[in-house]
């Protein structure tokens, strides 16, 4: 595996490429979820290139960044094990030369569920997205389903600006009890974690949207919004004191 700390070093060697290239992009603390989308990379493609990258832009609440977790060390284990051929770790001065001057917006669903909460977030992840795959220039890239209004935005991002790259959604990974996986579940304290699994658990319930919020609000979640929308049940809640722990899941309704 080669890692690149620097976006010039990696543009350069990119450039004679030859075959696919996958791509995962990741904010580190890298979980299973990860795994099976660079797994599937791995498959599917003859290189495959991860990024790790947490990214400023999208976090609203500065005390959400903060406590972001970083495993910088156990990632890159991780990422040579699997069998990932590059892997780009840059600085925050070199993806933002612009010093986030320029962004790219979109103007409707973006405000929407998560967005409705999450003052800009959709503008960061489209922004750092736009730019990764301008920088990694892949045939396909891989996002997990657990953010489906974020592959949904991007999918269209896609299509509204005409990239070369196929956008691969990949199924949500979840811990045997239902929880699905992030990498924000590591800030769960224990009493959290075991009421953690109890989304996945309602958000499969026959009731309307608001008997579900009534229901999670019962059981102690903080709910910012339970939506059904493209045959879909989208839920967030916050879990938790110091850190509050943002959960979010969707299953399909017909499957
Ligand atoms: O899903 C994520 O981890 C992030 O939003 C992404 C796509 C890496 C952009 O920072």
């Amino acid at each position: 595996m080669i890692v690149f700390d620097s976006i010039r070093d990696f543009m350069s060697t990119r450039v004679p490429l030859e075959g696919s290239l996958g791509f995962v992009p990741t904010m580190g603390a890298l979980h299973e979820g990860h795994r099976s989308l660079i797994r599937r990379s791995l498959k599917e493609n003859q290189i495959t290139a991860v990024s790790i990258y947490i990214n400023p832009t999208q976090f609203d609440r500065s005390e959400d960044l903060q406590v972001y977790p970083e495993t910088i060390l156990e990632d890159k284990e991780q990422l040579k094990s699997l069998g990932v051929d590059l892997l780009l770790i840059p600085t925050y001065e070199q993806m933002y030369p612009d010093t986030f001057r320029y962004e790219v917006r979109e103007k409707e669903f973006s405000s929407e569920m998560c967005g409705a909460y999450r003052s800009g977030h959709f503008t960061g992840v489209l922004t750092v997205v736009m730019k990764l795959l301008n920088i990694i220039r892949p045939s396909r890239a891989y996002f997990g389903e657990k953010d489906y209004q974020q592959y949904l935005l991007i999918r269209d991002m896609v299509e509204a600006f005409f990239l070369e790259v196929e956008i691969i959604p990949c199924p949500i990974v979840r811990d045997p009890d239902g929880l699905a996986l992030s990498s924000r579940n590591m800030n769960l304290s224990d009493s959290a974690r075991e009421k953690a699994p109890l989304l996945h658990k309602l958000i499969r319930s026959k009731g309307s949207d608001n008997e579900l919020k009534l229901e999670l609000t019962k059981e102690g979640f903080e709910v910012e919004y339970v939506q059904t929308k493209f045959d879909r049940r989208f839920v967030a809640v916050r879990i938790g004191t110091n850190p509050t722990v943002r959960l979010i899941d969707n299953v399909a309704l017909i499957e």
